[in-house]
């Protein structure tokens, strides 16, 4: 039968100290000025690059390597530490999406027949954010809802639509309202009354993560009450007010009301959860909802297996199971995870398979350190890099774990904001709490591991086929969102075996391959099912 047992390695012995040290938005690329990880000083992560050549090397973070629908799809941070603590490749949402939809299976399912049951009296809202990204939502899935929901039935429908700019450039927002539009008019020509009724910018309006600030939740909940269109000034797509469409007579044309039905439409869970629980708790108490409309509610995805939030959804998400933190935990593997608010639960739900909470407390210590909220970071581009440093330097020292594992946000979160100055110091202050970790790695002899969950801080330019930038009104057009580049992996410390070093054998190893890579470094063979390791140990 089934057991947690993990088999001992033959070469690499138990007991050292792991770092598992995850730079979140730190990809490959070549040197050029919109490198901001090239251009930014970073002695620590050049010294591993240019450092012993077996001991560094490329993986893949993006596309079918982490489960996405085709190569086209840039990495993000779900589905990378997803691959990253589940060591197996699962088909992430956007792809069961796409299956539910191409095989109209969407619609024959329990999500779907629930909220359908509304449809001959109430409206249908549908609230997501409206981009082609792929991370979060796709506009192509969002439209083929609304014709299948129509084609069953709809007759009234609402759209709620956050504006991106973060996965995709910003000011692209017009576009996709354009598209959204004219399936609207499509469906009003069927004598179907759809139109889109209120909005905002994703990261003013709605969609924050990690109860950072539920003020940006409130807003998107309020711009249901609010009687104004407001006109949104020059702001960008990400932080764009909210507003809400309003008749003639200054009726806002689609509040949200008993009896009606409500579908989230993004797939991805983090930045979907406080919003669902906004909409499906009876006791709530992170702001006055004023009005609790008695709704029928559906995800896209249950975005919580273990809290089932939300009851309904329209596909079921993919089923992580056997972690490698699991494993290890039950093979007595004491493990201290740690990041602040805005990346905690990458490095702990994610992880660990989209699941929250410890799998034994007497083993386990996550520490979240509080983001700041209210600010774009590049206001504070050092973000709390140094607190994490600290925090798992303490960590190491104290002896009391085997793995420290962590996530250094400042690439990503600051590359987002498309501020390439900023994103500079940002990458600095990243490299400067590695060397922290490292430095306590190599106080008490053990074994670091050095990766990134995709690419963002290399790469702030949009470019052409040959990589050259591409020039609109003789400017560049920022990238804010993440690229396509593998990621660095670099392993060492004083712990390491030596002999210990990377196969040459496995060329297209990504992300997925890094959890069997750990195991064998706590002194254990990966589960079969596990994508291969990325180490060998040679005499
Ligand atoms: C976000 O949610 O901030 C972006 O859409 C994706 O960034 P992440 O995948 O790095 O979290
Ligand atoms: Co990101």
């Amino acid at each position: 039968g089934f057991s947690w047992k993990l088999a001992d390695h033959p070469k690499l012995p138990k007991g050292k100290l792991v770092a598992m040290i995850v730079l979140d938005g730190w990809g490959e690329a070549s040197p050029d000025k919109y490198n901001c990880i090239h251009v930014a000083e970073t002695p620590t992560m050049d010294s591993l690059k240019n450092g012993a050549p077996e001991k560094w090397r490329l993986v893949r973070a993006h596309g079918t390597a982490v489960g996405l629908p085709t190569e086209d799809d840039m990495g993000n941070s779900e589905v990378g530490h997803n691959a990253l603590g589940a060591g197996r490749i699962f088909a992430q949402g956007a792809k069961l999406v796409d299956l539910a939809l191409a095989s109209g299976k969407i619609f024959e399912d329990e999500g779907f027949n629930y909220i359908k049951e509304s449809f001959a009296n109430n409206t249908l809202h549908l609230i997501g954010l409206m981009s082609d990204g792929g991370v979060h939502s796709r506009l192509d899935q969002l439209q083929l809802l609304l014709r299948g929901a129509s084609e069953r039935g709809a007759k009234k429908i609402r759209v709620h639509v956050l504006t991106d700019g973060r996965d995709v450039l910003d000011g692209s927002s017009i576009g996709f309202a354009e598209s959204l539009e004219a399936e609207l008019s499509d469906l009003r020509s069927k004598g179907i009354d759809a139109q889109v009724a209120s909005g905002g910018g994703r990261m003013y309006v709605t969609m924050d993560r990690y109860e950072n600030d539920w003020e940006v939740v409130k807003r998107g909940w309020d711009a249901q009450a609010v009687k104004k269109l407001r006109e949104a000034p020059g702001a960008n797509d990400q932080y764009l007010p909210p507003f809400v469409i309003a008749d003639e007579s200054g009726k806002p044309v689609g509040p949200i009301v008993d009896g009606d039905a409500v579908v989230t439409f993004n797939f991805r869970a983090d930045r979907m959860t406080m919003l669902a629980q906004a909409l499906e708790y009876e006791k709530f108490d992170k702001f006055d909802r004023v009005r609790v409309p008695k709704i029928r509610y559906a995800g896209m995805l249950q975005y919580d297996g273990e809290l089932k939030l939300p009851n309904h959804y329209l596909v079921s998400p993919p089923l992580i199971e056997r972690t490698s933190g699991e494993y290890l935990v039950h093979n007595g593997v004491r493990t201290f995870a740690c990041s602040e608010t805005v990346k905690f639960g990458h490095v702990t739900f994610f992880w660990n398979g989209n699941r929250s909470g410890y799998f034994n407390s007497e083993l386990e210590e996550y520490v979240e350190i509080p983001s700041d909220s209210g600010i774009t970071f590049n206001e504070q581009p050092k973000m709390k890099a140094l607190e994490i440093g600290e925090k798992t330097r303490d960590a190491i020292l104290s002896g009391k774990f085997d793995q420290v594992r962590v996530n250094i946000p400042n690439g990503d979160m600051v590359g987002h904001t498309g501020d390439v100055e900023a994103t500079v110091v940002a990458c600095k202050a990243a490299d400067e709490a590695v060397k922290m970790i490292l430095d306590a790695v190599e106080q008490v002899g053990g074994i670091y591991v050095v990766t990134a969950d995709h690419g963002n801080a290399e790469d702030m330019v949009k470019r052409n086929k040959k990589g050259e930038p591409i020039l609109k009104d003789g400017k560049v057009q920022i990238l804010t969102s993440h690229t396509l580049q593998p990621v660095p992996i670099a392993i060492g410390g004083p712990g390491l075996t030596a002999g210990a070093r990377f196969r040459k054998d496995v060329p297209s190893g990504g992300l997925a391959n890094v959890a069997a890579t750990v195991m064998n470094l706590h002194g254990f063979v990966a589960p079969d099912d596990y994508e291969t390791t990325l180490i060998e140990v040679v005499d």
